[in-house]
């Protein structure tokens, strides 16, 4: 087989990325443009703002993508594009920019779920690390800003299909990092920050406890056949106690001192953070994160057992937590499950892992019809 060098591009929330991938794995080029600068102020993505960027940024993020890789638009075999999940209007500017350009230059058009591009983020790079010898079944853990998915993964030849085994039933694990630091007034994107700050404090001070959900889904669309081996997710409930905490500690007015203290300062760094934020404050976050940490991976585990499986892929976003990476590394190899983690450059938002998932289909000829159009609220099977 000849090599295969896909253009992906990824356009689904606030990064607009482009990359090169050769045959599913190699790692050609890989442009990132966060939007991180424009939603910093309002402390979380504004939509309307995220398609202007994404307007703006398509064209030179694509250019500069080729550029490093050393490809033109006619040297290229294929255009991969995320169809969904995602915003809409983000989704629509990278999708309907692909398919022109495919269009234009006459090569084939392949659609890609967001989602199993988080999982073929991993697959490309344990493949560039020459390991191919993954065991089936595969239960792949999919945590981000928008997501948190248990899927079982299986493959047949060049087809991959994903069964959903447990998600959230109400906010993503993301969401919940980012709204717990906005709350506290630790900065935007609130991961990395309660990450960061998190090594300073007690993860023992406050105790978050995790319901287990095993009643069915109220919504007959998230019902499965196999509902009582599912393991569900819910992280609204750990936001709210932690706002409750803040009140009845009287937290307040330390929240508002470290807003005054670092006004006019555009972008803190996560040490001035640090600086201003009190023992309490760290406690806090530090459970907040321990109790989140334990139960995505405690939860995992359990749906790893309860379908037999061999191998896991914990990817997304949070995926770049280090608790969380570290606390997964522990735990499955106490159960003699082999784990793997993308980098942290691939765990978040990246146009690779759009050309590393589109390559199988490539090879299998599935490729998108004219019609295509951007799915917001597309499902992973
Ligand atoms: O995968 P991603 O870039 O976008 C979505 O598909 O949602 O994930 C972004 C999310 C944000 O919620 C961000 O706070 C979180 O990932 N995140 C982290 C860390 N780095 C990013 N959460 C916890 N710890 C981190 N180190
Ligand atoms: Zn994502």
């Amino acid at each position: 087989m000849p090599d295969v060098f896909i253009l992906g591009i990824e356009s689904s929330c606030d990064e607009t990325a482009a990359a090169v991938v050769r045959s599913g794995e190699q790692l050609i080029s890989n442009v990132v443009y966060s939007q991180i600068a424009t939603h910093q102020p309002f402390g979380g993505v504004v939509p309307e703002l995220a398609s202007r960027e994404h307007l703006r940024a398509i064209v030179p993020v694509v250019r500069k993508a080729l550029e490093d890789a050393g490809k033109s638009y006619q040297t290229i075999d294929a255009v991969a594009v995320t169809q969904g999940p995602g915003l809409a209007g983000a989704l629509l500017v990278g999708l309907s920019y692909a398919k022109a350009l495919a269009y234009a230059v006459e090569k084939p058009l392949i659609a890609v779920n967001h989602l199993e591009g988080h999982i073929h983020a991993v697959l490309l790079e344990e493949r560039q690390k020459d390991n191919r010898e993954l065991q089936f079944p595969v239960l792949a853990l999919v945590v981000s800003g928008g997501h948190t998915h248990l899927f079982l993964v299986e493959r047949k030849q060049d087809s991959w299909t994903y069964h959903d085994v447990g998600h959230t039933r109400d906010d993503a694990a993301g969401e919940a990092f980012d709204k717990v630091a906005k709350l506290l007034e630790l900065g935007y994107p609130g991961g990395p920050a309660v990450d960061f700050l998190s090594r300073h404090g007690n993860p023992e001070a406050v105790k978050f406890p995790f319901a287990q959900i095993k009643h069915r889904d109220r919504n007959p669309q998230n019902r499965h056949s196999d509902d009582e081996r599912r393991v569900d997710f819910s992280y609204s409930g750990i936001k709210t106690a932690i706002l409750r905490y803040v009140e009845t500690h009287n937290m307040r007015e330390a929240i508002a001192e470290r807003r005054r203290a670092l006004t006019g300062n555009a972008t803190p760094s996560r040490e001035e953070y640090l600086a201003v934020s009190d023992r309490q404050t760290l406690d806090l976050v530090a459970s907040f994160q321990r109790a989140v940490v334990d139960d995505l991976v405690g939860k995992t585990l359990l749906a790893a057992r309860e379908h037999s499986v061999a191998t896991l892929l914990v990817t997304g976003g949070v995926a770049a937590n280090s608790e969380l990476r570290e606390t997964f590394a522990k735990r499955a190899a106490e159960e003699g499950l082999p784990v793997y983690f993308p980098s942290r450059k691939l765990s978040t938002d990246n146009a690779a892992m759009i050309a590393a998932a589109a390559y199988p289909r490539f090879l299998a000829d599935e490729f998108a019809e004219a019609e295509l159009s951007a799915d917001a609220g597309l499902r992973l099977r």
